[in-house]
């Protein structure tokens, strides 16, 4: 694993800004258009809240806690995961997809569940989604492939199975699931964790509240401070979201950089 030069650092940096669609410089003088008046909001037309229900309250079939809470490694929590045999999603999948990074980065990202690539590789956001994660978090100075902690990345999922088709994963899956990742946290105990998606963040952060809601939102998961970030995939289809995402990026590295 490679330290980033100063000048890997503004490539990623100005590689980030051309995603947020930067494709110019048109001037010498910055201008800080937060500081300018805003148009007045458009009035939204009342609509009743949809309703929304915590991914954690559905029923468990099969208590796989004691399971989870016996591993006393990484490499035996992996094992114990890959030998699993009570959620039908192993059945339909390739491979397990535990983890990719540096377990003593400062920074743990735990997204949803593998897609086609990452079930055909066994990493977690090695697709298209994995790419923009990788540009996101390279922008911020942090990286998987560093061996520095304060500036590694270390990367799971609620799920370490990709869904059939890439459907949503059901409550009873990542209720079955949950101890496995609550236990995988508690082993790799970084400073901080980043929630990608709706999903991650619902069952993570014990959360109605959708992710366009709770994005940005300090809070803590196991007493370690966590902040929900817009999932990559979200962000390709919904590229004017990145200014958000960006803003985000920023709270994390003031916290890393202990502001
Ligand atoms: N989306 C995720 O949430 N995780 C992956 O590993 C890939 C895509």
């Amino acid at each position: 694993m490679l330290e980033a030069t100063q000048f890997e650092y503004d490539l990623a940096l100005l590689d980030w800004h051309l995603e947020l669609g930067a494709d110019e410089a048109i001037g010498e003088t910055p201008i800080n258009r937060y500081a300018l008046e805003k148009p007045a909001p458009k009035p939204k037309p009342a609509a009743a809240p949809a309703p929304h229900t915590p991914i954690t309250a559905a029923p468990v079939a099969f208590n796989s806690t004691p399971l989870a809470q016996a591993c006393n490694s990484l490499d035996a929590l992996r094992s114990e995961v890959e030998s699993f045999a009570h959620c039908t999603l192993k059945q339909g999948a390739r491979t397990t997809v535990f983890c990719d990074g540096n377990p003593a980065a400062r920074v743990m990202i735990i997204g949803e569940a593998p897609g086609r690539e990452e079930d055909r590789e066994g990493k977690p956001f090695i697709g298209r989604a994995g790419l923009l994660l990788d540009k996101m978090f390279a922008a911020i100075g942090l990286s998987r492939h560093e061996a520095a902690p304060e500036s590694a990345l270390y990367i799971t999922n609620v799920l370490p199975w990709r869904p059939p088709q890439n459907r949503d994963p059901k409550p009873e899956e990542i209720a079955l699931m949950k101890p496995f990742l609550l236990r995988h946290i508690e082993l790799v105990q970084p400073d901080f964790i980043v929630t990608m998606g709706n999903a991650s963040t619902k069952t993570l952060r014990d959360t109605a509240l959708g992710i366009n809601k709770m994005r940005g939102q300090w809070g803590e998961v196991l007493g370690i401070p966590a902040l929900p970030l817009f999932h990559p995939a979200y962000l390709l289809r919904s590229p004017e979201k990145k200014r958000e995402a960006w803003a985000d990026l920023l709270s994390l590295k003031a916290r890393l950089d202990g502001k």
